[in-house]
C-alpha cells in the first residue's frame, strides 16, 4: 500500500526528467536526510551517490547554514533586485576576491543554472552586439529555452524549433569517437582544428558566444584531453568570441577547485553557476562576468532582471556554505580522495566485463557500461527487455545507493564531506551490484 504522501505527489503533481510515463515513473520517497544518507518512508538508508543531482556538495544537515538561513528569514527575508543589502555585498565579494579566476570582477545572481546561463547567453549578445551561439553536443545547460537550445542532448528534441543561430559544435569526448589518437595532444589538434574550421564558416564576427561544460556533467563526466580548454581560449579570443564556462555542475569544489577551468588555468569571460554554491540548501545561481563585460554595463544600463534575483535566503545560505567549504578544507579532502576514486574505480573496471570506460576527476565520475570493450555499444536493455538504466538505478536503490545516469552510464558524484570509509564501502556495494550488469553482457 502506497503512502497518502507518495500517492499525492504521483496524483497532484509532475516530476521531472522521468524519460518514462508519469504514471509508470515510480520515485524514491525520502522522509530525512543527514550527511551523506537518505532514508526512505520503510527507514531503509541509502547512500546518496549522487548528491541528489550533483548540488548537495555539503551533505545533508549542515547545522551552520541552517542557522544562517534561519537568522536571514527572521531578520531579512526579502528584498528587492534594485535594493541592496548587507550579504548581497558579502557574497559578490566573497565569489570575485578568494574563488574565481583573476579576470572577473561582478556576480549577477539568479535562482538556478537555467537561469544563470539564459542570462549569460543575454549578456554575449548585449556585450559583443553578434546573435551566434556555440554549444556541444552531449551537454546539458538547462531546461529553459535558451538553455534549453544550448543543451546537446538528444532529449533536447521536445523542444524543437530551437531559438535559431544556436550551433552545435563536437567535443572531444574520445571514448566514442570513430578516430583513435595516440596522444592526447593529437587529438586535442583534431578538435581544434574542427571548431576553428566551424568558426570560419559559421562567420567568426556573428559569433557572440563560446558555451563549454568545464567538465561535461550529466552527459557522462567527460574530460578533455590535454590543452583542449586552453586551446578553445585562444581561439575565441582571437576572433572575440567569449568563453562561457558553465560551471553548475563542475563547480564549487566538485573536481577539486572552486571551478573546473581554474584546473586548467583558463580565464573564461563569464562562468555560470548554481547548485554547489550553497550546496541547494535554498535555490541559487549566478553568473560571473569578467573586468571587460563589467565596464561595458558600466557605461549602459542592465535592462532586464529577476524578482528573486539575490534572494536573501540563497545568499546567505550561499555564504554559509562556502565558509563551511573553507572551514571543513574541503578542497584539500577532494584532492586527496581523488587519486583514490580514481584507483578504485579502475579496479571496478577491471574486475568487471560490463564496464567499458571509468572517468573521474576529483570526487565527480562516471561508470560507464558496455556490451562490448573493442566497440565500445551501450547497453540498451537488461535480460528482460527492459530499459537497461532504469533498472540498473533500481539494482542500485537495492544496495542502498542512490544516483542517477544517461544511456548507459551511472554518475559518481557523492556528497564531498564523503570519508574515506564511506567511499570504500560505496565501492564495495557498486562492487555486488554490477555482477547484475556483468550478468547481461554474458548474456549476450
Ligand atoms: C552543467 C549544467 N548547467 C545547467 C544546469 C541547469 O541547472 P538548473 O537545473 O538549476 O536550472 C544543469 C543542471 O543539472 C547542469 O548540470
Amino acid at each position: 500500500m502506497e503512502r497518502k504522501e507518495y500517492t499525492a505527489a504521483k496524483n497532484y503533481t509532475l516530476f521531472s526528467f522521468t524519460g518514462v510515463p508519469q504514471k509508470e515513473y515510480r520515485p524514491i520517497y525520502i522522509e530525512k536526510a543527514d550527511n551523506i544518507y537518505v532514508w526512505d518512508e520503510n527507514g531503509k538508508e541509502y547512500i546518496d551517490l549522487g548528491s541528489q543531482l550533483v548540488n548537495v556538495n555539503i551533505g545533508f544537515g549542515n547545522q551552520n547554514i541552517i542557522k544562517a538561513i534561519q537568522h536571514q528569514v527572521e531578520t531579512l527575508a526579502y528584498v528587492a533586485p534594485k535594493h541592496s543589502y548587507e550579504q548581497r555585498g558579502e557574497l559578490g565579494e566573497i565569489l570575485i576576491e578568494e574563488i574565481a579566476p583573476k579576470n572577473m570582477q561582478k556576480a549577477f545572481f539568479t535562482l538556478g543554472g537555467s537561469d544563470a546561463n539564459e542570462f549569460a547567453i543575454r549578456i554575449a549578445k548585449t556585450v559583443t552586439g553578434r546573435d551566434k551561439i556555440f554549444s556541444k553536443y552531449e551537454s546539458y545547460h538547462g531546461a529553459t529555452y535558451g538553455a534549453g537550445s544550448l543543451t546537446g542532448e538528444p532529449d533536447r528534441a521536445s523542444l524543437f524549433p530551437t531559438i535559431p543561430g544556436f550551433i552545435k559544435y563536437q567535443a572531444p569526448h574520445l571514448y566514442h569517437y570513430d578516430i583513435e589518437f595516440a596522444t592526447e595532444e593529437e587529438a586535442t589538434a583534431h578538435f581544434l582544428k574542427r571548431l576553428q574550421y566551424q568558426f570560419e564558416m559559421e562567420g567568426p564576427d556573428k559569433i557572440a558566444a563560446f558555451f563549454i561544460e568545464s567538465v561535461t556533467g550529466s552527459n557522462g563526466v567527460y574530460l578533455y584531453p590535454k590543452g583542449y580548454l586552453k586551446g578553445v581560449r585562444e581561439l575565441c579570443t582571437k576572433y572575440g568570441i567569449l568563453m562561457v564556462c558553465d560551471e553548475v555542475m563542475s563547480g564549487f569544489l566538485r573536481c577539486g577547485e572552486w571551478f573546473a577551468c581554474q584546473k586548467e588555468g583558463i580565464e573564461p569571460d563569464i562562468i555560470t553557476f548554481a547548485k554547489g554554491v550553497n550546496s541547494s540548501y535554498a535555490p541559487l545561481g549566478g553568473v560571473l562576468i569578467s573586468k571587460e563585460i563589467s565596464e561595458y554595463f558600466d557605461n549602459n544600463p542592465f535592462a532586464t532582471g529577476l524578482t528573486y534575483n539575490a534572494h536573501p535566503l540563497g545568499v546567505a545560505a550561499a555564504i554559509a556554505c562556502i565558509r563551511e567549504y573553507q572551514r571543513l578544507d574541503i578542497k584539500t579532502h577532494v584532492n586527496q580522495l581523488a587519486p583514490i576514486l580514481t584507483e578504485q574505480l579502475n579496479w571496478l573496471k577491471e574486475k568487471h566485463i560490463s564496464i567499458g570506460d571509468v572517468r573521474s576527476t576529483g570526487l565527480f565520475g562516471a561508470i560507464e557500461f558496455s556490451q562490448n570493450r573493442e566497440t565500445h555499444a551501450k547497453i540498451s536493455t537488461d535480460k528482460e527487455g527492459r530499459p537497461f538504466l532504469q533498472q540498473m538505478l533500481l539494482v542500485l536503490r537495492e544496495y542502498g545507493l542512490l544516483t542517477f545516469g544517461q544511456g548507459s552510464t551511472i554518475l559518481f558524484a557523492p556528497p564531498l564531506i564523503t570519508t574515506e570509509e564511506q567511499l570504500n564501502e560505496i565501492i564495495t556495494r557498486l562492487d555486488k551490484a554490477i555482477e547484475y550488469v556483468d550478468d547481461i553482457v554474458n548474456s549476450i
